[in-house]
């Protein structure tokens, strides 16, 4: 199947915009969390893990599109450090959104908690010991792995800005299409 070559595929649209949506419900999901008590807040924590495995899994099979669909090239008009910062940042993203599901996963398995998807199935814990210490370390590393996916993501859309009010060209229109096209 011919790839469009003047817009990504809608998978990876799809792929792109949803696993976007989850990274912020993610973060309002904490922010009620903390605005709240009891048995509401912890409800809260609960869709955060579920969702925060549902993000591992998609960043998997995002991978394994990207790798089977490469991304389309960047136009020459960029310098080859602007290149190589949008590589290393996208690249980047990959790896935070495996290692902070991970984290949280690790955690919740320290603690012996549970980890049910949506009421569906439970998540095997991973065999890790540690108690509410190990718990309250790794849940620390997490704390710290999201402040780099806000700086990355903050580059990403400087970045994005760049090329649509700056630059001037086609990139923010290939992962929004409602955005016109340049001639
Ligand atoms: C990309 C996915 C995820 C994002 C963006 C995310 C984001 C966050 C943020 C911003 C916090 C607050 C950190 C702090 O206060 O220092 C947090 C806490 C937490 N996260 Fe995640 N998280 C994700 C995935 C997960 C997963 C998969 C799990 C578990 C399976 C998980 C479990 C937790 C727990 C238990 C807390 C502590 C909540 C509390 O304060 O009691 N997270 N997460
Ligand atoms: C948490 C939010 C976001 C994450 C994790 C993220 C991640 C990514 C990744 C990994 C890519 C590389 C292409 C791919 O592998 O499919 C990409 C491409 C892109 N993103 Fe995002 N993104 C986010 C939010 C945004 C936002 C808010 C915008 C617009 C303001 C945006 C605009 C773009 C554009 C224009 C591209 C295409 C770059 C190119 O053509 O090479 N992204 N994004």
């Amino acid at each position: 199947m011919a790839e469009p070559r003047n817009r990504y595929s809608t998978v990876s649209l799809i792929l792109h915009w949803l696993l976007a949506a989850l990274i912020l419900a993610q973060v309002l999901l904490i922010t009620a969390h903390e605005a709240t008590e009891g048995p509401l807040a912890r409800q809260f924590v609960e869709i955060h893990k579920a969702s925060g495995m549902l993000i591992l899994v998609l960043t998997l099979v995002r991978i394994g599109w990207r790798i089977a669909n490469p991304a389309l090239p960047l136009p020459d008009t960029m310098k080859r450090w602007e290149k190589l910062l949008a590589g290393a940042t996208h690249i980047l993203f990959y790896v935070l959104l495996i290692a902070l599901p991970l984290t949280g996963w690790a955690a919740v398995s320290a603690r012996g908690g549970e980890l049910s998807w949506f009421g569906l199935f439970d998540w095997p814990l991973l065999p890790i010991g540690g108690g509410r210490e190990g718990y309250r370390s790794l849940i620390d590393i997490h704390g710290v792995v999201v402040k780099g996916l806000y700086v990355l993501i903050a580059l990403h859309v400087l970045g994005a800005l760049k090329h649509q009010f700056i630059d001037r060209d086609n990139v923010l229109h290939r992962m929004i299409p409602l955005i016109p096209r340049r001639p």
